[in-house]
């Protein structure tokens, strides 16, 4: 029996799969390489020694499911596959809507017809909105997104939700991620953006190398220790090892359960340009900017119910998040090419 990993090629995808290969997991990626790059497989090979099969399709393509399934016994299915720039989803809803959210609908139905009724999905704190206060708990209202990107989250969730209310054979883990960074300890995987990065670490770290001039801190009047945004930001192989976690609950378990992943701590935006200072040697030009629309002062989890019933819990600190960041950056100044 194996584990389809969807978008597997991608930045937490890639992590997770070394993680469920060094744990003896057969796996199976799926990935139409929208942002990612074939070379992120030959490194998961290479850092884990092990083989996989590949598929080179589309979550929203039937045909292409329906052929992995009927030529592999598929237990359950890790579900990262999406778009998730917020600024490209407010330009393209439509885009964001049918590949996020068609695609997972596509995805569950040949799941369904082919008996296979287990998914861990890839959800974000996003779906907290802005009105409820850190730390932010499983129980609290969703919904108030400020963008598609973030809606798709939503509405899919309530989807996957209501999946399992019907049918009781069916399975689906919920991972509400918090702001994932850092890379694997070899410096060989890690985050690839096309273009400007629009997340915080990505952009400091170009800005280490020299890519970018300078990173603009997005409002410093915020009502937080020092006036910058402050989030919950998780090393990726934490983020990596929560997934085993919930595959292992999720395979003796039905029904629908939600888990936050995240550190519990926040750090705002100084403190990590410090923390990078400290953990790469050198300094990060930095500009105060106007706040960034959409924008909330503060994000952090209650990552208590993933540590009591998953057996989870993050265990590197921000130094080691900064620190595995800059070795991938420095060592693949050109990303994944
Ligand atoms: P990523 O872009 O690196 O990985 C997503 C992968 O899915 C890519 O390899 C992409 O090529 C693939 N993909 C996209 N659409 C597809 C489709 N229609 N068919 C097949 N493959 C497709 O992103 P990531 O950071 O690894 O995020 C993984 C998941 O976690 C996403 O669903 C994302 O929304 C969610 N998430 C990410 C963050 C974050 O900060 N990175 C935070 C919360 C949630
Ligand atoms: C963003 C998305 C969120 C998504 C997550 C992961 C928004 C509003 N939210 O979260 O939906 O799940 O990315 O993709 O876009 N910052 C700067 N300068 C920069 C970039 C960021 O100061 O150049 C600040 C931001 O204002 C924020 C913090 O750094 O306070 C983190 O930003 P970012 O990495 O973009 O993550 P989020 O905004 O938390």
């Amino acid at each position: 029996m194996s584990i389809l990993v969807t978008g597997g090629a991608g930045f937490i995808g890639s992590h997770t799969c070394v993680e469920l290969l060094n744990a003896g997991y057969d796996i199976i990626i799926l990935d139409n390489f929208a942002n990612s790059k074939p070379e992120s497989l030959k490194r998961i090979k290479e850092l884990t020694g092990k083989d996989f099969k590949f598929y080179e399709a589309d979550i929203r393509d039937a045909e292409a499911l329906q052929k992995i399934f009927s030529e592999n016994k598929i237990e359950a299915v890790i579900h990262f596959a999406g778009l998730k720039s917020v600024p490209q989803s407010i330009s393209q809803p439509l885009e964001y809507y049918d590949n996020n959210i068609a695609g997972t609908v596509c995805l569950c139905d040949v799941m369904s017809k082919n008996g296979c009724k287990k998914m861990v999905f890839s959800s974000s704190a996003t779906v907290y909105g802005s009105k409820n206060p850190s730390p932010l708990k499983e129980d609290m209202p969703t919904g108030g997104t400020t963008n598609p990107y973030g809606t798709t989250k939503y509405f899919i969730e309530n989807i996957l939700k209501d999946l399992c209310v019907p049918d009781k054979d069916w399975g689906v883990t919920i991972l509400r991620y918090f702001n994932p960074i850092g890379a694997h300890k070899s410096g060989r995987i890690g985050e690839d953006p096309n273009g400007i990065p629009g997340n915080l670490m990505p952009y400091i770290t170009q800005v280490a190398i020299g890519k970018l001039p300078h990173l603009n801190v997005c409002g410093n009047d915020y009502p937080t220790p020092d006036g910058t945004g402050v989030r919950d930001y998780i090393h990726v192989v934490d983020l990596a090892l929560g997934h085993v976690k919930a595959l292992e609950r999720l395979l003796r378990t039905n029904g629908c359960e939600v888990y936050n992943l995240g550190t519990g701590k926040g750090y705002s935006v100084l403190d990590v340009v410090h923390a990078f200072e400290k953990a790469a040697g050198m300094k990060v030009n930095y500009k105060i900017a106007p706040r960034r629309e959409g924008d909330i002062a503060c994000c952090y989890s209650d990552p208590s119910k993933a540590k009591e019933i998953l057996g989870w819990e993050a265990k590197y600190g921000i130094e080691e998040m900064c620190e595995d960041s800059w070795r991938w950056q420095s060592q693949n100044p050109n990303g994944l090419n």
